[in-house]
């Protein structure tokens, strides 16, 4: 029997050293944040060359505790990258705080450095690039007015992990890096986050209000005397269990040889896209190795593009808008224009991009492309 073929968007990687890893969690007895959420944390702060790492539920959490401890409260303002996932401007909101959108790079879909100063008020208190799909935000300038203003920068790494910006990693630029474990980014836990900073005085902060503002049961369990906490802020319950951690323990492992992998689907796609017309592969800046979390291309005005993906999906290969121009939710209540990110948000295409793809896949996805673009025009 003849099996249709189909390219799904995307599929995590796992094999038995992620089984083993959770047997040893599960058979510890010890499940919820413990020794393993601490290995993880540690293997993750050697690959990202950093001192601290501090695992969290997931990357909103991530970014809401990066912001409270750099001191954002109620009525302060954050700038805040345009074209993203809107768990960005949320952070802020968690926190009472204004997310003040900024527009972004037609190039890179990053925040425009160009267009930071003019949105710096009395009221600015943090700065929050994104690393939007895996390449690093223009880090330098964006550093440069930061430090001009005395403003914390947080990095929005949930896509990035992995990547770098002239051999420095995500996460270890700014003050704090924010990265997600969600199924859809480069190495996964299906849900989880992590923290990333150089500095003890904020990990420790973080540290504490992971746990509703008390030390860890796993480090209280260490301790040689009964110490009963005493809660004396507030804190959250946005812990890693040991279970995620131990997936995480053995996608580290995996990490550097999936990027590679990635990388070169990613530059079988472009060779392909390069005779197809009406669709633009993703641009990649030569200072920055992208670690294609998704693999974004644009599609020429006037292409209905919703109709395309459902058309491409009927078709046999999934696909899915980028990501979303934050300006325009109305929870957001409407007050900036940011066309770049808007035309981005209209046009942008998320082909099929995970490890296990195989360039046969890209050859068979490539044909649908080219011909259900060619039935558009
Ligand atoms: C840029 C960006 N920031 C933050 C998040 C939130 O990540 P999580 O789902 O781990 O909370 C996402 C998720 O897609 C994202 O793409």
């Amino acid at each position: 029997m003849l099996m249709e073929r189909k390219i799904p968007l995307l599929r995590p990687y796992f094999d038995d050293d992620e089984l083993a890893e959770v047997k040893k969690a599960l058979d510890s007895g010890w499940v919820a944040q413990g020794p393993k959420t601490k290995e993880f944390e540690q293997g993750a702060a050697e690959k990202l060359g950093v001192e601290h790492c501090v695992a969290v539920s997931n990357c909103t959490a991530a970014l809401h505790l990066a912001l409270l401890s750099v001191g954002v409260g109620p009525g302060d303002e954050v700038l805040v990258g345009d074209y993203t996932y809107p768990a960005t401007g949320h952070s802020a909101l968690f926190c009472g705080a204004e997310p003040v959108f900024i527009d972004v790079d037609s190039g890179t879909y990053n925040m425009d450095p160009a267009l930071m100063k003019e949105a710096i008020t009395d009221k600015t208190k943090a700065i929050i690039p994104i690393h939007t799909f895996g390449q690093i935000a223009e880090m330098d300038p964006i550093m440069k007015i930061a430090k001009d203003h005395n403003l914390p920068v947080i990095e929005d790494a949930a896509c990035a992990f992995g990547a770098s910006y002239k051999g420095t990693m995500a996460g270890a630029i700014g003050d704090i890096g924010c990265f997600s474990l969600h199924a859809r980014k480069g190495i996964t836990t299906g849900e989880g986050g992590l923290v990333s900073t150089h500095s003890k005085d904020l990990a420790d902060s973080i540290r504490k209000k992971t746990v509703f503002g008390i030390s860890s049961a796993w480090d209280r369990e260490k301790q040689d005397e009964i110490n009963i906490p005493i809660f004396d802020e507030l804190g959250y319950n946005y812990k890693m269990s040991d279970i995620t951690a131990a997936v995480g323990v053995a996608q580290l492992r995996k990490v550097e040889k999936i990027i590679a992998r990635k990388r070169e689907l990613a530059a079988y796609w472009n060779s392909k896209l390069e005779d197809i017309e009406g669709i633009t592969a993703p641009y990649e800046d030569e200072n920055k190795t992208h670690i294609y979390q998704s693999y974004i291309t644009l599609v020429d005005e006037g292409i209905n593009r919703n109709k395309l993906i459902f058309e491409l999906s009927q078709r046999g290969v999934q696909c899915q808008i980028g990501t979303y121009a934050s300006h325009i939710q109305p929870v957001y209540g409407n007050k900036y224009e940011c066309p770049v990110s808007l035309d981005i948000f209209n046009r942008a295409l998320a082909l099929p991009m995970f490890y296990l793809l195989n360039e046969s896949d890209i050859d068979f996805a490539a044909d649908v492309v080219e011909k259900t673009l060619r039935d558009f025009s």
